[in-house]
């Protein structure tokens, strides 16, 4: 089965605990929404929360929005669990299991594996259900090759700077940034590795959470740069990020305009025999054309 194609500008995190906030999130403009069965469930709640997550998933309306859980970590006594109880509640209704702090492709194969016996067993239409994963350890970083590549089920890697940078032992204020004046973007390295890895394995590559919920700007800043590197989507943790997110990844009009002119140049070059021709005083060959083809693919696919 093909994977399907998401929009994924924004997943708003919505605690599975909570069940007061969840016709909010079903409501909002979110691309994504998923229900947290891990760090924003307190220990105490994780099992409990299972229940009322599948329920939410079942029966509010969530329009076009992806319905999706962040389980607990493969190596955590919930993980076989939650997949279990919320893939045999939630059924059709749930989408994209997001698995948290993956370290190698082993654990993508165990959630894989346990989803094909669910998926026979229940009934269900076979690898139905897409996978995203955090990469938020140092090893995970570390073989992210091979993870993007570990099943077809995957859509997304996802930055997971909050955890990233308690694995590296990086020293940073309560918005994953580094607490001393620190030239450029500390967490290039790690922005890079997993766009490329995730682009390499046709897949998506999702920002980090940005807690600062009261900062706009900075927030847009953000995505904008990620936007920059070729990442599709950021977390939002808060519903006042998922507009700005939504607009920040979204190709602007004058970006869609400009490409339907560099594809009509191209042609024109093309049929005068031709690989290349000016616009606008610049040189347009076959390497605008691929930009200006994916731009118009994205804009599709948000239906712009
Ligand atoms: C997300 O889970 C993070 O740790 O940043
Ligand atoms: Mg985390």
């Amino acid at each position: 089965m093909p994977r399907p194609r998401r929009p994924r500008r924004s997943e708003l995190a919505t605690p599975a605990s909570n069940d007061h906030m969840f016709a909010k999130s079903a409501a909002s403009a979110a691309d994504l929404v998923f229900l947290d069965l891990e760090d924003a469930c307190a220990p105490a709640e994780r099992v409990t929360a299972r229940g009322k997550a599948a329920k939410a998933l079942r029966e509010l309306d969530w329009g076009s929005t992806a319905r999706a859980i962040r389980m607990n970590g493969v190596d955590t006594q919930w993980a076989y669990g939650d997949v279990i109880e919320v893939v045999t509640n939630a059924r059709e209704s749930l989408e994209v299991i997001i698995v948290p702090k993956v370290r190698g492709a082993r654990d993508v194969w165990w959630v894989d594996t346990l989803l094909t016996q669910l998926e026979e067993t229940l009934g269900l239409p076979s690898k139905r259900i897409g996978l995203e994963v955090l990469i938020e350890e140092t090893e995970g970083l570390e073989n992210v090759g091979e993870i993007a590549r570990a099943s077809d089920r995957l859509e997304a890697i996802i930055f997971g700077a909050g955890d990233f940078s308690a694995s590296q032992g990086a020293r940073v204020d309560t918005n994953f940034d580094p607490f001393v004046e620190y030239p450029g973007d500390m967490w290039h390295y790690a922005r890079a590795r997993i766009v490329v890895a995730a682009r390499s394995a046709g897949i998506d590559a999702i920002d980090a959470p940005f807690p600062n919920y009261r900062g706009p700007d900075a927030y847009r800043t953000a995505c904008d740069r990620a936007a920059a590197m070729g990442y599709v989507g950021k977390w939002a943790i808060h519903p006042a990020q998922i507009e700005l997110a939504n607009t920040a990844f979204a190709p602007t009009e004058d970006e869609l305009a400009h490409a339907r002119r560099v594809v009509a140049a191209y042609r024109e070059a093309e049929d005068n025999g031709k690989g290349a021709i000016g616009l606008d005083g610049m040189l347009v060959d076959g390497a605008h054309l691929r930009h200006a083809d994916t731009l118009i693919h994205f804009a599709e696919l948000l239906g712009l």
